[in-house]
């Protein structure tokens, strides 16, 4: 799905209403959609649901105490905000609703919103009677001017028997609002982005193939840092080892014109990055049944493929406006590099050289940026060498600025 969480850490507080065992399933909504929960319990939250429960659901230790010294939980009261993207206060109870709005500290929950300086949103809860108090509906509007984002509450029948608006609304509401956020507040928001990556397997016949090492590390990094900016993603892949990338729309293909079928049908989009390591050649012909061995080596036809990067370099009217291809040279990188750009009519070229022991199923990666701009002259930025997800997030940040520079 997209809008996902994924390589989001959200700070969950619960505070001490009824509605906290519905956090619970909150928890596990939110780490399905990718993100890490880490969770602070108030102490009347912990007379709800139990530390052990939320422990366990959220596979992180629970914080509690505004004292502990213990087990790396010291100024946690400070540390857990700038370690988390989020801060999520569900349930959101009237009393802690009123320290928040009136600073005050005085428990590990209220001592970490009052240090927060990461986004924040609650979810009361609470007696229809309690929330329709001028009070809380004074405190309510001073953390709305402060540019909290307050979900619900909803109305409905309450756990004490009375009617009325103050129930927390249902978990899947409060995973559409904070998916809703990051959707909205990444840098390439809007933008439609088909990614390439892993090997294509070009079959000989119904059991052999032919195929090269990529391991598609490559390019689903750079499918999950664009997914992580907020861009709609669509990930064409060849056959890998890898997890799907959550938040990340996955197509999965064998061979390359399969793989060229379905980038053309994610078209029209604005980046297109094209990491897999297309098979240059297929069979010309590919055998029915298993080829067997005894009348000596068999005649093996290849014939050219489809290139995939110059086809949605060179597809007017439809071309993404930024296209972007990957060069795995074994020798001559840049020269080589810079001809292909050329050559295939991309934007951008990332370069790296590849050996059998270099780069393919590897964690690092060296690449050189290379940029062709309207005047068709080309320059060189050489990166350091860095993990491939680092790879990634530079790459998205030249994309990001790209797009700031001429949106
Ligand atoms: O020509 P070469 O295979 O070295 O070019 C590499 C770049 O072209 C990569 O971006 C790769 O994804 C892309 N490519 C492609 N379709 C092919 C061959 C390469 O998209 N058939």
């Amino acid at each position: 799905m997209t809008n996902s969480l994924h390589g989001r850490t959200i700070l969950l507080i619960i505070s001490g209403g009824i509605a906290a065992y519905k956090s619970l399933d909150l928890i596990r909504r939110l780490r399905e959609v990718g993100a890490r929960v880490r969770c602070v319990l108030t102490q009347a939250g912990a007379e709800f649901v139990t530390p052990l429960s939320v422990a366990a659901l959220s596979e992180e230790p629970v914080f509690t105490d505004l004292f502990a010294l213990s087990d790396g939980q010291a100024m946690a009261h400070i540390r857990l905000s700038r370690e988390s993207d989020l801060v999520l206060v569900a349930p959101a109870t009237a009393n802690l609703i009123g320290k928040m709005a009136h600073g005050l500290a005085d428990d590990l929950a209220s001592a970490v919103l009052l240090a927060n300086d990461k986004p924040l949103m609650i979810a009361p809860a609470m007696n229809g009677a309690m929330w329709s108090h001028p009070a809380v509906q004074a405190n309510v509007a001073t953390l709305r001017q402060r540019g909290v984002a307050v979900i619900g509450p909803g109305k409905g029948l309450m756990a004490c028997g009375e009617e009325g608006e103050g129930r927390m609304v249902e978990v899947a509401a409060i995973v559409e609002a904070v998916t809703a956020h990051f959707a909205v507040s990444g840098p390439l928001a809007g933008k439609r982005v088909l990614v390439t990556s892993g090997p294509t397997y070009e079959p000989l016949d119904p059991v052999r193939f032919l195929g090269n090492r990529s391991s598609g590390k490559q390019g689903h990094a750079i499918a999950a840092a664009l997914a992580l900016s907020g861009a709609e993603t669509i990930l064409v892949t060849g056959p890998v080892a890898l997890p799907d990338v959550s938040g990340v729309r996955t197509i999965h293909v064998e061979s390359a014109r399969e793989m060229l079928a379905a980038c053309e049908a994610a078209l029209p989009c604005d980046i297109a990055v094209c990491a897999a390591a297309v098979a240059d050649w297929r069979a010309a012909d590919t055998a029915s049944g298993k080829l067997k061995k005894g009348t000596g080596a068999p005649r093996l036809d290849l014939v050219e493929n489809p290139d995939i990067l110059a086809t949605l370099a060179q597809s007017c009217p439809r071309r993404p406006r930024l296209v972007i291809g990957f060069a795995a040279e074994t020798e001559s990188v840049h020269d080589n590099a810079k001809s292909k750009l050329q050559r295939k009519g991309c934007d951008w070229l990332v370069a790296n050289q590849v050996g059998t022991d270099k780069v393919f199923g590897k964690d690092d990666n060296q690449v050189t940026l290379l940029r062709r701009n309207a005047q068709d002259e080309v320059t060189a930025d050489p990166w350091p060498s860095q993990s491939k997800t680092d790879v990634a997030r530079r790459l998205t940040e030249e994309v990001v600025a790209f797009f700031n520079h001429s949106p």
